[in-house]
């Protein structure tokens, strides 16, 4: 699911129903400070407005994070790109523009993650819509892409299996950087299928969506590689409740006992959907690597490997089918 427990949300924030006065973006009531802020919001100024928010944020974050994240809330809340930002700081917002950003700044502090805020996060070098149906697509799930494309030939026109698609991120890349495959894409989120094929649509790549527990939707229909980002963090795992997993779906994250619940499933009836010789790839957490090489040699895969993510941790595990 790309990445360790430590992120995910549910319930939206309410929302300021006034618009705040100019210095409301201020209002110590909006968080308890440690020390009084900058005095700024009487004239509403953007620099020292964002001076403000960057204090707040450092609360929670560094220095320099809590700087580029206050930029990134202002630019969304003022409709400008960061560079603007910089080139305006002089000037005064309207009670409007400060209600906007007030309204994001707030969310932000009471943990949504600035992906659901923005409605948007890039991977693999292309912008993907997303909500709190789906998984926020982590960069090191861009491994599960790469290792995929390394087993799909550009000119072949091979068959491709999507299991928990969530925002469509790994379908979509893939359906993409190989146009002549056919792409299939399944999940169980209805909420989330809809988001995948907003995707498909807005970055024009083919990719066929089915909802789906598993293969189940499948019957009996085979694929030449089957590349899934699974639910596997451990249904008690206590990182669920802490930063953005709290507002991410719950559907997306946890998967029985020990996290391994789905993949169980996946690696078990891959046989009977994989073309003779085919791949099945799976991102696991950091320390399922040896668990999940052990379930495809049970299942009779070969050339069972795991790969490492830039952080050095065993992230994605694979083999093919040849019986
Ligand atoms: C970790 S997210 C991965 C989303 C996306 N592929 C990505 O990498 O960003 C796992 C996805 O699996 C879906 N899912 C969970 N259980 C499922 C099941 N039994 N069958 C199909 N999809 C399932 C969830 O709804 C979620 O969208």
């Amino acid at each position: 699911m790309g990445q360790e427990a430590g992120e995910k949300w549910t319930d939206a924030v309410v929302l300021q129903p006034t618009i705040p006065k100019s210095d409301r973006l201020l209002d110590p009531a909006l968080l308890p400070l440690p020390q009084p802020l900058p005095r700024g919001g009487r004239g509403g100024r953007l620099a020292d407005l964002l001076r403000s928010a960057t204090e707040r944020l450092s609360l929670t974050l560094p220095p320099r994070e809590a700087r580029l994240e206050a930029q990134i809330l202002f630019a969304h809340g003022l409709g400008v790109n960061r560079a603007w930002l910089i080139g305006h700081d002089r000037d005064r917002l309207t009670p409007e523009q400060i209600a906007a950003v007030a309204a994001l700044l707030k969310r932000r502090l009471a943990g949504e993650p600035v992906a659901y805020l923005l409605g948007e996060r890039e991977f693999y070098g292309r912008p993907f819509r997303v909500t709190p149906d789906v998984l926020i697509p982590r960069p090191d799930t861009e491994l599960l892409v790469e290792l995929a494309l390394e087993r799909l030939p550009p000119n072949e026109a091979l068959k491709v299996l999507d299991i928990g698609v969530g925002s469509g991120a790994v379908a979509v890349s893939l359906a993409l950087e190989r146009p002549r495959c056919r792409v299939t894409g399944v999940d169980l989120s209805a909420g989330a299928l809809r988001v995948a094929e907003a995707n498909a649509e807005a970055l024009r790549a083919g990719v066929e969506f089915l909802i789906s527990d598993g293969y189940e939707a499948l019957g009996g229909r085979r694929f030449h590689l089957i590349a899934s980002n699974p639910p596997y963090i451990a249904a008690a795992d206590p990182h669920l409740k802490q930063g953005d997993l709290r507002f991410e779906p719950p559907l997306a994250l946890a998967s029985g006992g020990d996290g391994l619940d789905l993949i169980r499933r996946l690696v078990s009836e891959a046989p009977a959907h994989l073309e003779p010789g085919g791949w099945l790839l799976l991102e696991h957490g950091w320390d399922q690597a040896a668990a999940v090489r052990a379930l495809l040699r049970e299942a009779g895969f070969s050339a069972v490997f795991s790969a490492t993510d830039l952080g050095g941790h065993e992230r994605v595990t694979g083999g093919d089918f040849s019986l």
